[in-house]
């Protein structure tokens, strides 16, 4: 599998050079012929990931001087050899001759001698090795240390199990179809290989299994009857307190995970809107409604900018799903790690607060605007919240009664891990009638 250890290191590569890993992977891997070699590379990369600040001071404590910038694909192969050896099932000998082998594929034979050495001694030295690395925060919990640093000021009694959830894997969860079939309809037509793991109370369509499934293979799948989604995201359309004849509208909405649960739950809205601003993911939306047969009307436009997209008629409901750094869904999404810099927080936080901003005009009086980012950072939660709500005199919380989470100043945070679920925050605003209406 030379190859696919070059490959691996290309996509690597790539990734600490800024690109999206769920992109690359879409790009490289079908560039390998078996679905052994490409499960093989995924695993490995999901892995490099989500060890990368931990390989990286490994490497660094192996190599007696830093790698070229020229040479940042042998840097790379050298943390896919080590992460082979630190938690693959690969023989020794075998992750090492292949990952030595792979220079080759990469134009880098000069490179052999140097991996070889660097693998050995790290077999060799192992054990003091990884304990020099639990010695220091940013190889110990695998974070860039201003992420630690965030985490530790913002949730000083739970960072460390926020930081060690991060690098777990994510369950398998799915949201039943209630138009289709019931939670316990669905359960019968499972396959008795797979073990329910969960069932959260508050989410009636909700269940986590595992081992996970290919979609193709989940019974009813293609039929509409299931969709693949995490258990904290499906809390936002069983909080929207949603009601026939309604207007509702979802406005940052692609791929229409959240958007499919309410058309799911609540089958006699007067009309549903969800506005998108990346064409490409318009694309995924229409896929999912098509394949659910449920239906929305589609923009295509920042949903900031009102004046373009919306018909003048009020929403009783609103969900803003905004952008954000995605810090609750690291599980899910390993490279977020290394792609995001301390510099976006604020930056995110700017936007979080014009779409609020622009978006309440749009909600009716008594209406409600559900706030909801996969973050676990304050600056794009609360913070904004507080910001708005003090620049706004006809919004007031409306509070989520739950026993889910941790009730915060405003809104209530899911922490990555509770109850198997990904890190959401979530606050509900309602809009107070003008005292001349
Ligand atoms: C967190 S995701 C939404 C997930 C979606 N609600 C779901 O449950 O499947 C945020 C989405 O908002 C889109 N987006 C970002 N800024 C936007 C804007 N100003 N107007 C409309 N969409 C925007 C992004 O392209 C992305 O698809």
């Amino acid at each position: 599998m030379t190859a696919a250890r070059a490959l691996a290191a290309s996509i690597i590569d790539a990734v600490s050079d800024g690109q999206s890993l769920t992109e690359c992977l879409e790009t490289f891997l079908p560039r390998l012929k078996t679905a052994k070699d490409k499960a093989f590379v995924q695993a490995i990369c999901y892995g490099v990931c989500r060890f990368y600040f931990r390989l990286d001071v490994l490497l660094s404590y192996l190599l007696e001087k830093p790698m070229k910038a020229k040479d940042s694909d042998l840097h790379a192969l050298l943390l896919v050899g080590l992460y082979q050896l630190m938690a693959m099932r690969v023989p020794d000998y075998a992750a090492v001759t292949e990952t030595v082998n792979a220079t080759d594929d990469l134009n880098k034979a000069w490179g052999r001698g140097l991996v070889n050495a660097v693998l050995r001694r790290y077999l060799r030295d192992k054990e003091k090795l990884e304990t020099q690395l639990d010695e220091e925060v940013e190889s110990q919990y695998s974070h860039p240390l201003w992420w630690i640093t965030s985490m530790q000021q913002a949730w000083p009694d739970d960072w460390e199990k926020i930081l060690i959830a991060n690098n777990s894997h994510p369950p398998f969860s799915l949201r039943v179809n209630a138009r289709k079939k019931s939670r316990d309809e669905y359960l019968k037509t499972l396959s008795s290989l797979n073990e329910v793991i969960d069932i959260i109370p508050e989410l009636p369509s909700g269940l986590t299994i595992s081992p996970a499934l290919p979609v193709e293979e989940l019974p009813g799948f293609m039929q509409g009857q299931v969709s693949v989604q995490d258990g904290a995201a499906q809390l936002a359309a069983t909080w929207l307190a949603l009601a026939p004849g309604m207007r509702v509208l979802d406005a940052c909405g692609a791929p229409g995970g959240k958007l499919a649960h309410i058309l799911e739950i609540e089958p006699a809205l007067d009309k549903v809107i969800v506005v998108e601003k990346d064409l490409k993911r318009i694309e995924s939306i229409k896929e999912n409604l098509t394949r659910l047969e449920l239906n929305a009307d589609i923009h295509c436009a920042d949903a900031a900018d009102v004046n373009t997209w919306w018909d003048g008629k009020p929403f009783d409901r609103i969900l803003l799903d905004a952008p954000c750094s995605a810090s609750g869904v690291v599980r899910r999404h390993p490279d977020i790690k290394l792609l995001r810099e301390q510099r976006d927080i604020a930056k995110l936080a700017k936007e979080q607060l014009h779409l609020l901003s622009s978006l309440w005009p749009l909600l009716s009086e008594n209406g409600i605007l559900l706030y909801v980012t996969c973050s676990v950072f304050p600056q794009e939660n609360e913070q904004v919240l507080k910001a708005f709500l003090a620049a706004h005199s006809d919004a007031q919380e409306d509070k989520i009664i739950t026993s889910i989470g941790f009730s915060r100043e405003i809104g209530l945070q899911i922490l990555p891990g509770e109850l198997n679920m990904d890190g959401f925050y979530y606050a509900r605003l309602k809009k107070i009638p003008s005292l001349n209406s």
